[in-house]
């Protein structure tokens, strides 16, 4: 008696391949990426996005999308769909985000909800419409509960409340990792979502007011050297413990990524390891090469008192990062100096240090 025919695929064998692998929980395949394929790199201009750009760059591909906000607002849908249409990218990290800190988030959490929400939706979609192969999208360890356990597991998210300050921000990137579950789920979309704990490095933002923790002491420390002053204030007890991963570990995780990992699942990406704030501020300070005190506020707010990303699913994939935090630092208080113009360097003062 005859075999009943096989099916034929309707998809790609990528595609197949990729919807056999969707009850496997972290998959790890070697996908490669040729060096003249179109890659879209979304917010090219920011911290991380410059940092992919760097890293795409130095890896040789040579077809790298990078249209200026002016070109292309991401929060506008046709503009989003022309893009896609004309240009056909085939790889996209979307790096873009309307991002901000405490303040802003308290302020404006409608914009960073409608923003955030809108740059999910659109580059989401037009990308699985017009044919992109895999996205990678960034969230970020914010998503997590307020009270997660430590280290964070990708598991917690969405078992428990949100920090309220951010927490329309937070919500929307929730969106986004679950529009690519359901573009994967309904389609069988390459799309994958990474989760990066608290980043530094050159591109970082180094506002007074609106800045992280690591380029905010560092320009305090700076400036505090700069104008001799004899000690600098930090906020809090300094027991809190972080997490920091230098912007260009980052992006070379992102790369191993979009090569080696597909699942619905979340991945954190950190280091794994945590310091004490206290640690931190002497780390910069020494970094920085000032010679004053450093006084501790109590009654400024500590916040949560460790946050830590577990990185075990990511170390079983077989990616660890490569710049220790110091190192990292020098480097990227170096980037600082340099933007700000300044010859009052780390190696100038090092130098002058000798000297004495
Ligand atoms: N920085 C961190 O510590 C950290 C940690 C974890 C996760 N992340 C995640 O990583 C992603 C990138 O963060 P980042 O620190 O690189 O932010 P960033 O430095 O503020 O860069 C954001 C980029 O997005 C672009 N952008 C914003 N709105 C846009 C729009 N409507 N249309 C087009 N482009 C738009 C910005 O363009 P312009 O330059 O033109 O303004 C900018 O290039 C975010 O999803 C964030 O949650 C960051």
């Amino acid at each position: 008696m005859a075999m009943p025919a096989q099916p034929v695929p309707s998809h790609p064998p990528s595609l197949v391949a990729m919807h056999e692998l969707h009850s496997v929980r972290y998959v790890a395949s070697t996908a490669a990426i040729p060096l003249d394929a179109p890659i879209y790199v979304a917010g090219h201009r920011g911290l991380v996005g410059s940092a992919l750009t760097r890293k795409l760059q130095a890896e040789g591909f040579q077809n790298i999308l990078t249209p200026s906000r002016h070109e292309l607002d991401l929060t506008n849908a046709q503009e989003v769909e022309h893009f896609f249409a004309t240009r056909q990218p085939k790889y996209v990290f979307l790096a873009a985000a309307k991002v901000g800190g405490i303040l802003a988030n308290h302020h404006c959490p409608a914009d960073f909800a409608r923003d955030n929400l809108l740059i999910a939706t659109h580059v989401i979609h037009a990308s699985w419409k017009y044919g992109v192969r895999k996205l990678l999208f960034l969230g970020s360890s914010c998503i997590y509960p307020k009270f997660a356990e430590q280290p964070i597991r990708e598991e917690a998210l969405m078992t428990g409340a949100l920090e309220p300050t951010n927490s329309a921000y937070a919500v929307a990137k929730i969106a986004g990792i679950e529009l690519c579950k359901a573009y994967r789920r309904q389609h069988g979309f390459a799309s994958i979502s990474l989760m990066p704990t608290n980043l530094y490095g050159p591109g970082d933002n180094f506002h007074p007011e609106h800045s992280h923790v690591i380029p905010g002491l560092l320009r305090r420390f700076h400036e505090a050297k700069v104008a001799r002053k004899p000690s600098v204030c930090t906020w809090g007890s300094g027991q809190p413990r972080r997490e920091f991963l230098h912007v260009d570990d980052l992006a070379d995780a992102c790369l191993f990524a979009m090569r080696r990992y597909d699942s619905p699942e979340p991945l954190n990406i950190g280091c794994g390891e945590d310091l004490t704030i206290a640690e931190l501020v002497e780390t910069i300070r020494d970094v920085v090469g000032f010679k004053g005190n450093i006084a501790w506020d109590p009654s400024k707010p500590d916040g949560t008192p460790r946050k830590v990303l577990d990185v075990s699913r990511l170390q079983s994939l077989g990616w660890k990062p490569r710049i220790k935090l110091r190192a990292g630092l020098e480097a990227t208080y170096d980037w600082y100096c340099a933007q700000a113009g300044t010859t009052d360097n780390r190696e100038a003062t090092k130098s002058e240090t000798v000297g004495k």
